[in-house]
C-alpha cells in the first residue's frame, strides 16, 4: 500500500505543534477531546472511561458469557444449548435457542407498566400526528398478521415492503417478524425497476405498499409505481394497499387488497411464533460499488440482541425520553434504530413522514419542540444542509429538550461536528458518532455518552464485545496513526448471515481481503488514544504521486473554508501525478463564486493537508448527485469528469436534474 499522508484531523494545539520546527512537547492523552459532561454521566448506564474499559475487557476476555448475560434480559421461548457455532465465514449464534423479536418488541411490556407508554409518536408531513402505545401497536401488528396469515403466507415467505413513513411500515414489518416471514423493505423513494430487481431477487410472495406518500407537499404515487412493477414480478401473489393520501388508484381485484379491509375482520390476537434464532428475519439491499444490489441477510437472536444492547448504551435511553431518529425505514438505521432497537427497550420512538424543508427547512427543529424531544439520531449529510441553509431556522425554536446528539453514515467533517455540537446541541449534548453498516446489523463503534470524551470525526472506541482493528492486506495490525484496512476480528451477534443466494459473492466481498477477518471496505487509522477515524471507502481513495488521499480528507478540507458548503472529490487521471483531485463543491448562501474563490480554495486545501492534496480543478455547482440515502455517487462525478456524455447506472440517485446542472460547470 501506498504511503499514508498524515492524518489532517488534529486539535489546534496538536496542528500548531506538528508544523513548528520545534519537537512537540509530550503528548497528553485525549487533548482538545470533550469531555462528556458531568450531568449526563451521572444519570448514565456507563458512567466513565474506566467502567468502559472494564465492560470492554470483560466482553472481549469471553464474548461468549458477555452475549449471553446480555440474551438473558430478553425473551426466549426455550434456551439456547450453544452460544456461537463459527465456521468462517457462516455464523450460528444462540443455536437452539427459540425467540422472537415482534415478542421482545411488544408482548415483553404489556405486563409492565409500559402497556400504555407511547410506542411510536409519528407526525405527518400535512401536519397530523398519532400516538400509538405499546398496547395498541400489538393490536395493530396482531390484526395485520393475522391478515398476513389470511392470505396463505407464513414462516419463511418473503414479503416485500414500499410504503411511506406511516406507522403501518412499522406495523408491516413487526407483523412479519411476528409469524416468521421474511420482510424486505424498499425504500419509499425507489422507482419500478429497483422493486423489480428486489422482489426478484429474494422471490416475495407479496408486497405491502400505501396508495401514495406525502413529500414536500405532494403525493408520490407508491400503488401506480407499483402496478408498473407487477407484470414483471411473478413471484407476488398478493398486493396489500395501506390508504394514506386518498390519492385515486387502481384496485385490480385478482391481486390487490386493502388493508383496512384485511385488518377489520381480523382478531387483534395473534401470538408470536417461537422461532429459531438463526430464523431469517429480514433482507435490505445495498449497493455494491459495482453490479446488482446486495440482499444483506439478517437473522433473528443474534440482530434483536445488537440491536437492543446498543440502543441502550449508546442512545442511553430512558424511559422518560422521546427519542427521534431521523432516517427512512428503508434503510437500516430505521430498521435498527426507529423500530427494533427502540422498541426492545421500551422506549418512545418519534417517526416523521415527511422532508426536512418542507413547509420550510426549520421543519426539524418544530418537531423538536413540539414533542419535546431528547435524543435526535440524523446524518452528517443532513447536517451540512441545514449548515448551508443557516442558523436562523433552528434559533426560531426552543431545542432545551435535547440532551443527546448522534450521527450516521459517513465520517462527519469537524466544522459540522461544532455546529451541530453548539447550534443544534447548545454545547451541552455530547454527539455520538456511530460507525457501523448495514452489514453489520447494529452500532460497532461510538462514544459512550457518559463515558467517552469525543474528538469531531472520530468514532471514538468499539462496544463491548466488538473487535475491529487495522490491518494491512496480510492482516498485521497497524501501529497508531497509520492507515489501513478496517476489519473485524471476531463474529458478533448482529453480523449478516450473508448475500441473499449468493454465498460466493459473500465470500469474495468480506471474506477474501484480509484472511481470517470481515473486512468491512473502509479505510481508518487509530490515533495513539486508541480512537478510530474513518477515512472513507477503500475504493474512495485517490492516490496522488504515491500519496493516500481519502476523498473524505480532502473534503473534510475543503468544507472548512467560510465559503462551503458541501464538497465532492474525484480522482481523475493525470500523466504526471497517476491522478489528479477534481473537487465539486458547492456555496454556502451568500458566498461569492469565481475564479478567486477558486484558487483560494485550492491554497487553502494545500494549507490544510499539503500541497499533494491540491485539487486540480475545482467545479463550482448548486448541488451534488446524491443517493437516497445521502450518500455522493462519486462514481457519477468520475463520468462527468471524463466527459463521458452517458453516465452509468442512475437508479439510485435522488435527483436526476443535478446531472444536467454538473456537466454545465466549467473547468478552468
Ligand atoms: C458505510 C456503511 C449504518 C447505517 C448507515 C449507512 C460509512 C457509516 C459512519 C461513521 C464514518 C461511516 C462507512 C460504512 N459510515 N457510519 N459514523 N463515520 N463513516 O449504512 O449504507 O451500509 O454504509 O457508511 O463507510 O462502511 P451503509
Amino acid at each position: 500500500m501506498a504511503k499514508a499522508v498524515k492524518s489532517r484531523r488534529k486539535e489546534p494545539a496538536q496542528k500548531a505543534s506538528a508544523t513548528s520546527k520545534k519537537k512537540p512537547a509530550a503528548r497528553k492523552p485525549f487533548e482538545g477531546a470533550y469531555p462528556p459532561p458531568a450531568e449526563f454521566s451521572k444519570l448514565a448506564r456507563v458512567k466513565s472511561m474506566r467502567e468502559y474499559e472494564k465492560l470492554y475487557a470483560e466482553s472481549v476476555k469471553n464474548p461468549e458469557k458477555f452475549w449471553a448475560g446480555i440474551a438473558k434480559e430478553l425473551h426466549w421461548f426455550k434456551p439456547w444449548k450453544k452460544v456461537l457455532e463459527w465456521k468462517e465465514p457462516f455464523a450460528q449464534w444462540f443455536v437452539g435457542g427459540q425467540t422472537n423479536i415482534s415478542y421482545n418488541c411488544l408482548d415483553r411490556h404489556l405486563n409492565t407498566w409500559r402497556r400504555n407508554k407511547a410506542a411510536i409518536v409519528w407526525e405527518g408531513e400535512p401536519g397530523d400526528s398519532r400516538t400509538l402505545t405499546y398496547d395498541q401497536l400489538h393490536r395493530e401488528v396482531c390484526k395485520f398478521a393475522n391478515a398476513l396469515k389470511s392470505l396463505g403466507i407464513g414462516k419463511g415467505d418473503r414479503v416485500a415492503v414500499y410504503m411511506g413513513m406511516v406507522p403501518e411500515l412499522a406495523v408491516a414489518i413487526l407483523a412479519c417478524a411476528r409469524i416468521g416471514a421474511v420482510h424486505s423493505v424498499i425504500f419509499g423513494g425507489f422507482s419500478t425497476n429497483a422493486i423489480v430487481d428486489r422482489v426478484h431477487d429474494c422471490q416475495a410472495k407479496a408486497i405491502v405498499t400505501c396508495d401514495g406518500a406525502w413529500r414536500r407537499g405532494k403525493v408520490v404515487p407508491l400503488k401506480d409505481t407499483v402496478d408498473e412493477a407487477m407484470p414483471k414480478c411473478p413471484t407476488v401473489e398478493h398486493v396489500i394497499v395501506y390508504k394514506r393520501c386518498g390519492n385515486e388508484i387502481k384496485m385490480h381485484s385478482d391481486h390487490d387488497h386493502w388493508w383496512h379491509e384485511l385488518c377489520a375482520g381480523a382478531a387483534d390476537e395473534c401470538p408470536a411464533t417461537p422461532l429459531d434464532s438463526e430464523h431469517s428475519l429480514f433482507i435490505l439491499y445495498t449497493s455494491g460499488s459495482t453490479g446488482k444490489p446486495k440482499g444483506i441477510h439478517h437473522t433473528t437472536g443474534g440482530y434483536m440482541l445488537g440491536t437492543y444492547l446498543t440502543t441502550k448504551l449508546v442512545f442511553d435511553v430512558r424511559d422518560t425520553d422521546v427519542y427521534w431518529c431521523t432516517a427512512d425505514i428503508g434503510w437500516v438505521t430505521g430498521h435498527s434504530y426507529i423500530v427494533y432497537g427502540p422498541l426492545c427497550n421500551g422506549a418512545t420512538s418519534l417517526m416523521y413522514e415527511g422532508a426536512p424543508n418542507h413547509p420550510d427547512p426549520d421543519r426539524f427543529w418544530s418537531i423538536i419542540q413540539k414533542y419535546r424531544v431528547n435524543v435526535f439520531y440524523t446524518a452528517p449529510t443532513a447536517i451540512r444542509a441545514f449548515i448551508k441553509w443557516g442558523e436562523q431556522w433552528p434559533r426560531r425554536h426552543d431545542l432545551s429538550s435535547l440532551r443527546l446528539l448522534g450521527t450516521v453514515g459517513e465520517p462527519i467533517n469537524p466544522e459540522a461536528w461544532r455546529w451541530y455540537h453548539s447550534v443544534i446541541g447548545g454545547k451541552r449534548c455530547p454527539i455520538v458518532d456511530t460507525w457501523w453498516q448495514t452489514e453489520t446489523g447494529s452500532i460497532m463503534m461510538s462514544p459512550l455518552p457518559g463515558a467517552t470524551p469525543t474528538k469531531p470525526g472520530s468514532c471514538t472506541r468499539p462496544l463491548p464485545g466488538i473487535q475491529p482493528d487495522i490491518v494491512t492486506k496480510e492482516g498485521q495490525s497497524k501501529p497508531a496513526n497509520e492507515q489501513g484496512l478496517l476489519v473485524v476480528r471476531k463474529p458478533w451477534p448482529s453480523m449478516l448471515r450473508g448475500i441473499w443466494g449468493d454465498p460466493k459473492r459473500f465470500k469474495d466481498v468480506y471474506w477474501s481481503t484480509v484472511k481470517g477477518c470481515y473486512f468491512t471496505g473502509d479505510g481508518a487509522v487509530r490515533d495513539e488514544d486508541g480512537y478510530y477515524w474513518i477515512i472513507g471507502r477503500v475504493d474512495d481513495v485517490i492516490i496522488v504521486a504515491g500519496h493516500n488521499l481519502g476523498t473524505a480528507e480532502v473534503e473534510s478540507a475543503l468544507v472548512s473554508h467560510a465559503s462551503v458548503a458541501e464538497a465532492a472529490v474525484i480522482g481523475i487521471p493525470d500523466e504526471l501525478t497517476g491522478h489528479a483531485i477534481v473537487a465539486f463543491v458547492t456555496l454556502k448562501d451568500g458566498a461569492q463564486p469565481g475564479a478567486d474563490l477558486k484558487q483560494k480554495l485550492m491554497e487553502h486545501v494545500a494549507h490544510e493537508i499539503g500541497p499533494i492534496a491540491k485539487p486540480k480543478q475545482i467545479r463550482l455547482t448548486g448541488s451534488l448527485p446524491k443517493t437516497r440515502s445521502g450518500k455522493i455517487m462519486r462514481r457519477l462525478l468520475r463520468d462527468i469528469a471524463a466527459g463521458k456524455a452517458q453516465v452509468g447506472d442512475t437508479t439510485t440517485l435522488e435527483d436526476y436534474s443535478v446531472l444536467a446542472k454538473l456537466r454545465e460547470t466549467d473547468e478552468s
